[in-house]
């Protein structure tokens, strides 16, 4: 049987590390605030490396766990709201700097499910297009769009970047997937790019500059989607949550994933958590846990986990994944 399965793992993120006290000498808040409603203690933030920086080592490591070479890569697909700039894409830096030269590169965006859509889509693309390796990767600098003067957004948000290996095998380590987005209420979670600008307008209306979010409205959407999410692509899959030994879910806030594991009636240890360390990294958030769950779990051979990923768009999708390495 042909399929796919996920060879190797990597991340990183910046060194510089923000805890919720300093954060509490730039804006009006408090490290039991954010620890209480949220679950974060510290967020890491970039001073000197872009998201294409990030993206570069988080792959070099997954490269190497992989086993295989730059020019093994015939695919890059990069989940990002924060590009390094608007063109080339970010996929497009990581590919020259890694010498990945057989490769075809290209970022998507689709928010906090970004990786969730990139896996979803390069998946897809070796099966229809007969490509062999391709790195998936979740990379953000959120530090550079949020208002680091809105303590309703800045404490919540931190940078880092994860990748992953996708290659093409003689085992199946994709069991079920599926994508959506509910664009209806996108107007609860936006981050402007450039204003629409030329010599033929009258009035220039200046965007916003920064990340917008209705933290309420997001919540309720995250905590009922998380849970329909893991039943549908049980439901697809024809599997129990009983045969499920993981769930990654994107790292957000500690009482979404708690309200989860309630409603699904299982052990919140089922769910892998890092975000107290990390905070809410947006595309990159599945995959560092991910591969933070394999460093310190040591995943095994048949291994099922499920990846869940809800954010801005409204978008949302759910992996089931069998690890077989
Ligand atoms: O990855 C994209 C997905 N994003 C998310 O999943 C975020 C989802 N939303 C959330 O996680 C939560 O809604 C937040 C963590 C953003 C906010 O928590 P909350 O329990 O919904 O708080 P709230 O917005 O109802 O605010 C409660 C109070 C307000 O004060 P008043 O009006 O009650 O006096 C806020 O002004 O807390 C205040 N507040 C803060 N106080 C100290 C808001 N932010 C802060 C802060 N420090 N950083």
């Amino acid at each position: 049987m042909e399929g796919i399965i996920i060879k190797g793992t990597g991340s990183y993120t910046p060194k510089n590390v923000i805890n919720n006290i300093k954060l509490g000498e730039i804006v009006d808040t408090s490290d039991e605030w954010i620890l209480t409603r949220t679950g974060i203690k510290e967020r890491k933030i970039s001073i000197d490396e872009n998201t294409s920086d990030l993206a570069i080592k988080a792959c070099k490591i997954a490269i190497k766990n992989a086993k295989i070479s730059s020019l093994d890569i015939d695919l890059i697909v990069l989940a990002t709201c924060t590009p390094d700039m608007l063109i080339p894409s970010t996929a497009c830096i990581v590919q020259k700097a890694l010498g990945c030269d057989n490769a075809v590169s290209f970022d998507i965006s689709a928010a906090c499910t970004g990786f969730i859509y990139a896996l979803d889509i390069a998946k897809s693309l070796i099966k229809s297009n007969n490509y062999k390796n391709a790195l998936v990767i979740g990379a953000e600098t959120l530090s550079k769009i949020v208002n680091w003067e809105d303590r309703t957004t800045c404490v919540l948000f931190g940078d880092g970047a994860g990748a992953v290996v996708l290659s093409k095998s003689e085992e199946e380590g994709i069991i079920e997937s599926f994508c959506k987005t509910d664009a209806k209420k996108y107007e609860c979670l936006v981050a402007p790019s450039n204003d629409l600008n030329n010599p033929f307008i009258k009035n220039h209306i200046k965007n916003e500059k920064y990340l917008k979010m209705d933290g309420q409205e997001v919540f309720k959407f995250a905590t009922t989607t998380i849970v329909n999410s893991i039943k549908e692509v049980l439901e697809k899959a024809n599997m129990t949550i009983d045969e499920i030994d993981y769930i990654v879910p994107h790292q957000a806030n500690i009482r979404i994933i708690e309200h989860s594991a309630k409603k699904l009636k299982i052990d919140k240890e089922k769910f892998y958590t890092n975000l107290e360390n990390y905070g809410n990294t947006s595309a990159a958030s599945i995959p560092i846990a991910l591969h933070e769950l394999n460093e310190k779990k040591n995943l095994k051979k048949g291994d099922k986990i499920i990846l869940v990923g809800f954010g801005g768009g409204l978008t949302f999708g759910a992996t089931i994944i069998k690890w077989c390495v």
